[in-house]
């Protein structure tokens, strides 16, 4: 397993952890013995895990618990894991007990928000959805992508990533500066200077219902990063953020006031790790916010599979998924959909998904045909004729989820 590998099988917790876990966990724990005492493991295996003399199960989670053990039997429980249950390694170690329970309550998060009908996903507004849908323009996004991917890069430690940030504000500003109930902020991190940047359309009457859309707009260049480095990101994510900017303009310009409060999010350090959508995600769920739905738009300009729109079902939340589709078959009936799989946490939609939240992402094409020159200095928008005619769709289709969801 290449580092990178290992590093997106760790980014969220749950599924791809289990996997991670079967194959790899022995050589996790070897290192580790006395610094992370702190154990999550299945519930089935508590019973048997008793006959250890120092082990403690300190909370219980109902499908999983966590407990305590010393180093010393360590091998014993991954023994007992092995032979009694079937399992390889068998348990995650910690070295904090806020750490095993952010595992817990990520593994709780991602298997409701994948299952769970979260909303009402009649479609009955056909007029409204068709007269903004008919508002969306190719060359508002394109002059999005050329203004973002003109930044040296948008690295989440550089300069010029900050700068990229504080345009997207000051550009969401103009777009909506005769409407009095959206305003434009910075959401800051505090681990690095890059901010994320957030519109808020406040809802009319059901203000603390919230929809999310939003993508990631830093940029890199390399796997890792480098601040030096050129990285126009033009097509991962220039063209997912100014597909939602242009949705954003439509629904500003045409006075479109929403029910419910609508959220759109420029995330900063999605590349390092999904960084600042986890820190938005996480505290949503602190303050204990309802976002109804959430809607990811990262890489939205290269047709490169013969069906135009694929919508990956892993970390997602498949009654919303099946909503997508339905708004592609009865609003863009030009278009084609197809299924896809990501196989790991690739997106920000994998931050909400982790706490709860139903997450979608519309993405360009199948995983195997998207744009292979992201992350270098050619991921320009010449790479996708010029245009932004295959990122048009999914402004479309971002608008009629946002008109839908929200009546
Ligand atoms: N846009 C890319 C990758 C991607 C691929 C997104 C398919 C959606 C569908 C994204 O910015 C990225 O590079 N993600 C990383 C993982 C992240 C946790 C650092 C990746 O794919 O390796
Ligand atoms: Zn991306």
């Amino acid at each position: 397993m290449k580092m990178m590998d290992l590093f997106k099988s760790m980014t969220i917790a749950g599924v791809a952890l289990s996997s991670y876990a079967h194959v790899h966990n022995h050589s996790l724990i070897k290192g580790s013995e006395n610094t992370h005492p702190f154990i999550v493991i299945g519930s089935d295996m508590a019973q048997t895990s008793k006959s250890l003399s120092t082990f403690t199960v300190i909370e219980d989670h109902g499908d999983s618990q966590i407990a305590i053990v010393d180093g010393s039997e360590k091998g014993e429980l991954s023994h007992i894991a092995h032979v009694d249950h079937k399992r390889c390694g068998g348990y995650f170690a910690f070295e904090t007990l806020e750490n095993a329970q952010s595992f817990v309550n990520d593994s709780k998060g991602n298997k409701n928000a994948q299952n769970v009908v979260f909303a009402d996903y009649n479609l009955d507004q056909r007029e409204l959805v068709e007269e903004k849908i008919s508002l969306a323009d190719e060359l508002s996004i394109r002059n999005t992508i050329l203004k973002l991917s003109s930044f040296h890069n948008r690295y989440y430690k550089s300069e010029t990533g900050v700068q990229s940030q504080a345009w997207l504000k000051s550009h969401w500003e103009k777009l909506t500066e005769h409407r009095k109930d959206i305003k434009v902020e910075f959401f800051n991190h505090s681990s690095w200077d890059q901010p994320s940047v957030v519109a808020t359309i406040e809802g009319t009457e059901k203000s603390d219902e919230i929809i999310v859309i939003g993508g990631h707009a830093d940029s890199i260049a390399g796997w890792w990063g480098q601040a030096g480095k050129k990285a126009p990101g033009a097509d991962d994510n220039a063209s997912g953020t100014a597909t939602f900017t242009e949705v954003l303009r439509v629904l500003a310009e045409s006075g479109y006031q929403p029910k419910k409060t609508v959220q759109f999010m420029a995330y900063a350090a999605e590349e390092v790790g999904l960084l600042g959508s986890k820190d938005i995600a996480r505290s949503y769920k602190r303050a204990n916010k309802n976002v109804v739905g959430v809607l990811q738009l990262d890489m939205t300009n290269f047709n490169g599979s013969s069906s135009d729109i694929s919508i990956i079902n892993d970390y997602t939340n498949e009654a919303q998924n099946t909503f997508l589709k339905n708004l592609i078959d009865t609003y863009l009936k030009d278009l084609t959909w197809a299924s896809s799989s990501c196989g790991y946490a690739c997106s920000d939609h994998a931050s909400w998904t982790s706490q709860g939240y139903p997450a979608s992402i519309p993405f360009e094409a199948q995983k195997n045909d998207m744009n292979s020159r992201i992350h270098t200095a050619n991921d320009t928008i010449e790479q996708s004729g010029g245009t932004a005619e295959h990122a048009l769709k999914f402004a479309k289709l971002a608008l009629a989820y946002v008109i839908e969801l929200d009546n």
